[in-house]
């Protein structure tokens, strides 16, 4: 499995982090940064990771920045980009199993490191239920295409 991970500087230290913890894991991590403590704006860093994973070069995708909202707000303006901003474990599970999300924004500013790889190990193992789901993807694909 391979994933391409992105921060803007609020989100840099907890990128970081995650990187560190996926390479222990032995899971393939493309980087595209931001490496250092200079502002950023995190649209060109959500816009990267979304084409990586829409065209299939990356399966998922990580996005961080302060909150992980602008992060996701930005990777959901992509055709095929289901992004989601998650807090805590349940949801990082259940937006694999019921929205097959495909790219994690996480806040470095709302949780703590500890928390974070929890919910990156709990997304990354969830998987897709399919079934309702899949239906309620494809209105949302229809959505798109509107
Ligand atoms: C940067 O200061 C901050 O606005 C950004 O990291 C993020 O939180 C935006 O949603």
């Amino acid at each position: 499995m391979k994933l391409t991970i992105g921060c803007d500087h609020g989100g840099r230290r907890l990128k970081d982090a995650i990187v560190k913890h996926l390479h222990e894991k032995n899971i393939e991590v493309v980087d595209i940064g931001t490496y250092t403590d200079d502002s950023v704006d995190f649209p060109s860093y959500a816009e990267e990771v979304a084409n990586q994973v829409v065209s299939g070069q990356s399966e998922l995708g990580i996005l961080c920045c302060g909150t992980g909202i602008g992060m996701s707000i930005a990777a959901n303006k992509i055709d095929g980009i289901r992004a989601a901003v998650v807090s805590d474990t349940f949801s990082a599970r259940a937006t694999r199993e019921h929205n097959n999300s495909n790219i994690l924004c996480l806040g470095e500013r709302v949780i703590g490191e500890g928390l974070a790889l929890l919910i990156v190990d709990t997304w990354l193992e969830a998987t897709f239920a399919g079934d309702r789901h899949q239906r309620r993807l494809n209105k949302i694909i229809e959505l798109e295409r509107k």
